[in-house]
């Protein structure tokens, strides 16, 4: 006889809710009404689709990062009884609310001190920002692990290692090879890079992606970023990560072992299937998404990086390597880089060149502190944007 005992629904916070993983994320809460109840979600300047979420979820507090939105959440919600508030702090109250599960998918280093927060007060962490673990990565994994929360990946490659590395021991692991699908310019020549445009680099062939991320895959820093965010989630040595292209993104990563195996992970490029996987874990849940048939596929392609035509991922593998507090600066870099890329402020070209230089001149000022607290970080962030501006302004 079938059990008649309600479900518990799982507590969620989804931060970043009104961006392609937030909403992605309330794709699959709608398809399984029963198993979770939306606390809280926040939101920067997508005010509209913010209520819409946070009344159709019916959350019980909502949070935007713009000040100057306050009013207009505030009517949007007028008469629905869910508590509203905007600024810094209040995706900070966001990120506190206890909840079983928190969804972190605020873009950039903006979602660290949110994240770090969160750590705080839930259960299980579902990690999409993979800037706040390039930035922050020491600091971050010894925070979860501190608080003994469940640290699930989102990002499709590392949701697909942490899926292979179930129930294998540490010891045997040789390599973690993520995948990359190459972007959009994976076949353009050096001459040909220099001129392509913001629309064009928006237009990835396999995944659909918020604005940054987009930017970052089609120079390739989105892979460096990742080597970099493997390191920390699975405590691998730099010569333990590597990347591959694997232009249908259909293998996400694989991870080699001492007697000659290999464990990969197969899906189509859908990001609702690693999100579903880390709604759901340590169980599975159901997804629109079907299965991969290997006989319509016909092949799977692979040919190594090339770090030539895209510096980014040559920057940020010296970054690995190092094990200096370059990350932020690599980080931060790119954010500004890649923002004034979108505004049509600089060329796809200058992206590295602008990552390259800063690097550079903040380079010698690093300390090889082995245990950067908070503040070193945020203060490494702060002055490499500084610097990054200046270059625009002298060299774009
Ligand atoms: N999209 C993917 O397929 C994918 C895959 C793997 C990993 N990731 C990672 O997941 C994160 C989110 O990516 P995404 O593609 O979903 O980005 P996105 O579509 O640009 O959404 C970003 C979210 O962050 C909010 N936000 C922006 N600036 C903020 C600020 N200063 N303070 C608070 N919230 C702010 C946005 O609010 P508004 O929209 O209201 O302005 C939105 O909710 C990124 O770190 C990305 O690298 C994404």
């Amino acid at each position: 006889m079938a059990s008649t005992t309600p479900i518990k629904p799982k507590y969620i916070t989804i931060l970043g809710s009104t961006g392609t993983i937030g909403q992605n994320t309330l794709d699959l809460i709608s398809r399984n009404r029963e198993k979770f109840s939306v606390i809280a979600m926040t939101g920067n300047h997508n005010i509209d689709l913010l209520a819409k979420q946070a009344i159709e979820f019916n959350a019980k507090f909502v949070a935007t990062a713009a000040t100057d939105q306050y009013q207009n959440l505030k009517n949007a919600l007028s008469g629905t009884g869910i508590e509203c508030a905007a600024g810094e702090e209040a995706i900070l109250e966001a990120a506190t609310r206890p909840v079983d599960l928190t969804m972190a998918a605020i873009v950039g280093v903006a979602g660290l001190k949110p994240t770090l927060k969160a750590l705080e007060s839930c259960k299980t962490l579902a990690l999409a920002n993979k800037e706040c673990l390039v930035s922050a990565g020491q600091i971050f994994m010894k925070k979860a692990r501190k608080f003994g929360v469940n640290l699930i990946p989102v990002d499709s490659e590392h949701s697909a290692a942490f899926q292979c590395l179930n129930g294998q021991d540490q010891n045997t692991i040789s390599k973690l090879t993520l995948t990359a699908s190459g972007g959009p310019f994976r076949t353009l020549t050096s001459d040909q890079l220099s001129t392509v445009t913001r629309d064009q680099a928006l237009k990835h062939p396999n995944w659909e992606m918020g604005a940054k991320i987009s930017i970052d895959s089609a120079t390739m820093m989105n892979k460096g970023l990742e080597l970099i965010e493997a390191r920390y989630l699975f405590d691998l040595k730099a010569e333990q990560i590597d990347m591959v292209i694997h232009p249908q993104s259909i293998i996400h990563c694989l991870v080699s072992f001492m007697d000659g195996s290999m464990i990969a992970q197969l899906s189509e490029p859908d990001m609702r299937i690693p999100i579903a996987y880390s709604l759901s874990w340590p169980e599975r849940m159901e997804t629109p998404i079907a299965a991969v048939n290997l006989a319509d596929l016909g092949q799977m392609t692979f040919e190594p990086g090339d770090e030539t035509r895209f510096p980014c991922l040559r920057l940020a593998r010296e970054v690995l390597e190092n094990d200096d507090q370059s990350a932020p600066v690599l980080n931060a870099a790119n954010e500004i880089a890649v923002d004034a890329f979108l505004k049509d402020r600089c060329s796809f070209r200058d992206i590295p060149q602008l990552i390259e230089s800063v690097l550079e001149k903040m380079r010698p000022g690093l300390s090889r502190s082995a245990n950067p607290d908070l503040n070193d970080i945020l203060d490494i962030d702060a002055q490499t944007r500084q610097i990054s501006l200046e270059y625009l302004k002298q060299a774009v």
